[in-house]
């Protein structure tokens, strides 16, 4: 039996008369994959702005666990609601090893008191040596994030999520500018955190859409325009023409 997490309700939100997210209806189960696909502009990161409080919404409720969170503070949405996000572009200290970068998430910014009087006990060790094998890279721990890869980079920004042990987590194109290898290997990463976590994902890459989402959404114009599978989505004529039609008119 599935269970909501986060029930989107009419939701909208203009910049100075555009309507970038436009009477949006979303739910998300617990435990599961919701990709969210569509056109550059469709909305997809405004929502993501939405649902974690850098945008407040025009109109409409975003319920989390059953309270309404739309407008609330950023700070707030992700330490009390537990909502972690990977944005679109790079977050990750180059002037530290992965294993810093990791530790310092872990620690979070809560208060100067918890800054001082912080350990690197038994525990903390165990948590972030998980966390390392989580994401592909206990073997470079050692290394300068600026010695990463690019795909090693994103899953260092994945770790330093995990950290903050959200309940959901928030990937705006993890798999942006990945070889095909670094992209597999992400959604094999991301099906692993999904039970324990529940997550939503942007993504433009339809071979990792299939192979990740239970369940997708596409955006256009701030609107939903289908919901379904990734079987079922592909295959909407309209979501055809708006979105995966090829240059030839060929659908994917
Ligand atoms: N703070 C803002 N002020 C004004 N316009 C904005 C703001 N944020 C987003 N927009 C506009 O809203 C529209 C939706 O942008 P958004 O970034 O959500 O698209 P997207 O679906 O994430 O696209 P992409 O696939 O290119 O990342 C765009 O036309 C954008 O210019
Ligand atoms: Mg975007």
């Amino acid at each position: 039996m599935s269970e909501t997490l986060l029930k989107i309700e009419n939701l909208s939100v203009s910049f100075s008369g555009f309507h970038a997210v436009s009477e949006v209806d979303l739910s998300v189960e617990r435990g599961k994959i919701h990709v969210i696909i569509g056109p550059n502009g469709a909305g997809k990161s405004t929502l993501m702005d939405l649902i974690t409080g850098k945008t407040k919404p025009t109109e409409g409720k975003i319920l989390y666990n059953g309270t309404d969170i739309a407008g609330k503070d950023p700070g707030m949405i992700a330490s009390k609601y537990k909502i972690g996000r990977k944005f679109q572009g790079p977050n990750v200290f180059d002037n530290m090893t992965v294993y810093e970068n990791i530790e310092i998430a872990l620690k979070g910014y809560t208060s100067i008191r918890k800054a001082f009087t912080y350990r690197r006990t038994e525990k903390v060790k165990e948590k972030i040596k998980k966390i390392l094998n989580q994401i592909q890279l206990y073997d470079q721990r050692d290394m300068m994030a600026t010695e990463l890869a690019h795909g090693q980079r994103q899953w260092l920004e994945i770790g330093m999520v995990i950290a903050q042990s959200p309940e959901l987590i928030i990937l705006d194109e993890p798999a942006a500018g990945m070889t095909d290898v670094e992209t597999y290997k992400t959604g094999e990463m991301v099906k692993q955190l999904a039970g324990k976590h529940t997550l939503i994902v942007i993504e433009h890459d339809m071979d990792f859409v299939e192979q990740i989402a239970d369940t997708v959404t596409v955006l256009h114009q701030g609107k939903v325009l289908a919901e379904g599978s990734f079987a079922e989505v592909k295959k909407n004529p309209e979501v055809v023409r708006v979105y995966l039609q090829d240059e030839n008119g060929e659908g994917f």
